[in-house]
């Protein structure tokens, strides 16, 4: 089924190349500038957004074995992914039952049990509590209610999505919207991590509006990577995730009939993970996925860029993907991110009250009315807005299945 939309997108693409058509929304719209630095507004899309919606947080190709973990801290909360000895993913907020420290202080490892460094309670895998040190003397508990507490975990195209909300029923397959189907084309499972690096930039939806924005290719990248670009896109959503394309780049399939479309030309462009991720690349070399939080404050996020590549640790061309990860500092950091701190100071100012998103700028118009739909709903109301997405929250209908 994915595949058929994966062609349909294709053959539309061809056809708007023919035509000269772009997609368009039906207006512009007009964003107000203090979403990007008032407090209060951040506060709200850190709790409301990034603390209620699944977030992928990790590849699955991170830890591939029973036991295997990561200890990461996610908008301020410590918390542990792991593949428990069925081989399941589950998350746990990295706080012990007795008194509250970290049961890791390790970022990453291969462990049977995560026994925790004060006084020695060891919990299993599955979270369960196992072991209190002394347990005669330590005074009757019911060891059975003091697991980890466990955080919605999911493992879906090879990303590891993961819930902050310990009480949410915002079910993961619900929130992909059929994405995850798409996404399994990028055959994420098939990749490793051969490279990761940390940048330092503005608001995070500054920084994000970046990643969905064609616009700016060829101007701002005018001398890196937007040479050849066009500053023109085609928009397709599933849920809030939506993916960007360039119209025009399938010449190589013309005259080929559909069934021997390759799908790594098919799968060009931006592919999106609202809230925070962005997967560029792929078609020829390792894909880029970039991932956003929040920093301290509205003015500040944190990117890490991972690279992930199909070629075996070993067989990874080193030099290339040096040079490749050091372009993508360049362009990210002193283009992309250079330009979203002085934006970011500038709308500080107030003096202009809306930023403004075009016709064209089809992702970036969903993203920012998904944000603002997601802080006016309510936890128990989360499932129903998923499961019947309001005509705005959309692309406009193009492809079968979108
Ligand atoms: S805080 Fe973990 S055993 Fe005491
Ligand atoms: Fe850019």
């Amino acid at each position: 089924m994915s595949r058929e939309q994966l062609i349909a997108m294709t053959r539309r693409e061809m056809d708007n190349q023919q035509h000269n058509r772009i997609d368009l929304m039906p207006d512009v719209l007009q964003v107000p500038t203090a979403d990007y630095y008032d407090a209060d507004r951040w506060q709200r899309e850190v709790d409301r957004v990034f603390k209620r919606v699944p977030l992928a947080l990790a590849f699955a190709s991170q830890i591939p074995e029973p036991g295997d973990f990561l200890a990461i801290e996610v908008v301020g909360t410590p918390l542990i992914i792991v593949r428990d000895d069925e081989g399941k993913i589950r998350a746990f907020v990295n706080q012990c039952s007795h008194r509250g420290n970290y049961v890791t202080n390790e970022a990453s490892g291969n462990v049977k049990s995560f026994r925790c460094n004060y006084h020695a309670w060891n919990y299993n895998l599955r979270g369960d509590l196992i072991n209190i040190l002394d347990e005669r003397n330590f005074g009757e508990v019911d060891k059975s209610c003091l697991g980890l507490t466990a955080l919605p975990a999911a493992e879906r195209a090879g990303m590891i999505w993961v819930t902050l909300n310990p009480e949410s029923t915002l079910d993961i397959d619900l929130f992909l919207n059929g994405y995850g189907e798409m996404l399994e084309h990028l055959r994420l499972a098939e990749t490793h991590v051969a490279g990761q690096q940390v940048l330092e930039g503005p608001n995070w939806k500054v920084a994000y509006d970046g990643y969905r924005d064609f616009y700016h290719l060829p101007v701002l990248h005018a001398s890196s990577i937007g040479r050849e670009s066009t500053p023109k896109a085609d928009y397709y959503s599933w849920g809030p995730h939506v993916r960007v394309t360039a119209p025009g780049r399938f010449d190589d399939l013309e005259g080929l009939p559909e069934a021997q479309w390759p799908e790594r030309l098919m799968k060009s462009g931006v592919w999106t993970i609202f809230p925070n991720i962005s997967i560029a690349g792929g078609v020829t070399g390792p894909y880029m996925i970039s991932q956003m939080f929040p920093g301290k404050s509205p003015g500040e996020s944190t990117t890490t860029q991972y690279f992930a590549a199909f070629e075996s640790p070993d067989e990874v061309d080193q030099q290339g993907l040096k040079a490749y990860m050091s372009l993508m500092v360049d362009v990210v950091r002193d283009e992309d991110y250079y330009t979203g701190l002085r934006v970011q100071k500038a709308l500080a100012t107030g003096a202009k009250k809306y930023s403004m998103f075009g016709r064209n700028e089809g992702g970036g118009q969903l993203f920012h009315r998904w944000i603002d739909t997601l802080l006016e709903t309510n936890d128990e109301d989360l499932p129903d807005l998923f499961n019947n997405i309001p005509e705005h929250l959309r692309v406009p209908d193009k492809v079968p299945g979108n």
